[in-house]
């Protein structure tokens, strides 16, 4: 029989081929739900773990590391953000920390296309009409929305799923402006077709605008009352990346005001619970943060998490390594 050196800690159910992965390095414990571990039961089956696969719902803080002690070697996060861990803690301890990024970029960006569709179009309105058995009948006026197609597409933030939705953008002959901390090299622009401009006058121009930035200080709350104030009256808002990127409550009122035509959100400011607000607007389509949620992406996120986790383990660099600093370090002992 294979030995299984580590004990590790497994805070949700994920797919079978995940789990058999793990469990031929370790000897896993897995959190089944539904829904997450209370945190003192979390914190109680920390303890002795060499590592452990976290979703983007468990706060990996001071508190959690020292639950879990000095053996632990990786946090592998299940998910390509990673704003649920504090990394400086972790690389303090010298624990590593890896996340899943690539093999959900297509997902992620095919889901911010769903969301611009459907918000111009009024899609999820139209769908609620018909399952109300309202009377209608074909009007050449009746629920109108937007083209998509031909229009100015404004990305905030240019990394891997940004780029995978300016993509898409191309097909649908939009221009493509983006936004983003960093500019991308010219031949990278030239390629997309996009071109680089300030956020508020991106926000100015664009008949689209779709959010994919990280969330850190800097983007809590990028797009808040003043910024939507800038959109056009007939401009559509997409988040998919973190709630707190927008100011939800500014949306509600903007939305209510019709300040911008519609928006479409996969992420909430609180989640999982959706501002009180947002529900009772017709202008605005939500779902329930799908935007991995195929069912080959999640498997090829475990399965990248649980390389990542073996790979610590075995003292190798994880190939997702998101803290470079705690690699190689002499780990505290106690
Ligand atoms: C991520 O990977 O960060 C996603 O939001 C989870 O699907």
């Amino acid at each position: 029989m294979t030995e299984k050196p580590w004990r590790i800690l497994v805070t949700r159910r994920l797919a079978p081929p995940v789990l058999e992965r793990l469990a031929q390095r370790c000897e896993a414990i897995v959190h089944e739900g539904p829904g997450p571990m209370p945190r003192d039961r979390l914190l109680r089956e920390l303890e002795g773990k060499a590592g452990v696969v976290t979703v983007m719902t468990e706060r990996v803080d001071e508190e959690f590391l020292g639950a879990a002690g000095y053996g632990l070697v990786v946090v592998a996060n299940f998910g390509v953000g990673y704003d649920n861990i504090d990394v400086p803690a972790c690389s303090s301890r010298g624990v590593l920390v890896t996340n899943t990024p690539d093999v959900l970029t297509e997902a992620t960006a095919d889901i911010a296309w769903v969301l611009m569709m459907a918000a111009a179009r009024r899609v999820g309105e139209g769908e609620r009409f018909l399952r109300s058995r309202s009377e209608w009948v074909w009007e050449p006026d009746f629920m109108l929305g937007q083209d998509v197609y031909g229009k100015v597409l404004g990305i905030i933030g240019f990394g891997r799923i940004g780029r995978a939705v300016a993509k898409r953008g191309r097909c649908f002959g939009m221009r493509l402006l983006y936004y983003s901390s960093t500019r991308v090299p010219p031949e990278v622009e030239a390629e997309l077709g996009a071109e680089y401009r300030e956020l508020d006058d991106l926000l100015a121009e664009a008949d689209f605008v779709t959010l994919h930035t990280p969330l850190t200080p800097k983007t809590r709350h990028l797009i808040d009352a003043d910024r939507l104030a800038k959109m056009k009256r007939t401009a559509v808002l997409v988040n998919a990346s973190r709630g707190p990127v927008v100011d939800e409550a500014a949306l509600v009122e903007a939305l209510r005001a019709g300040r911008i035509f519609a928006a479409g959100l996969d992420v909430f400011e609180r989640e999982p619970e959706v501002y009180p607000g947002l529900l009772e607007l017709a202008n605005v389509v939500i779902i329930p943060h799908l935007g991995s949620a195929t069912v080959e992406t999640r498997t090829a996120m475990g399965l990248l998490a649980a390389e990542n986790l073996i790979a610590a383990l075995e003292g190798r660099r994880p190939p997702n390594l998101v803290n470079p600093e705690a690699w190689g370090m002499k780990r505290p002992s106690s």
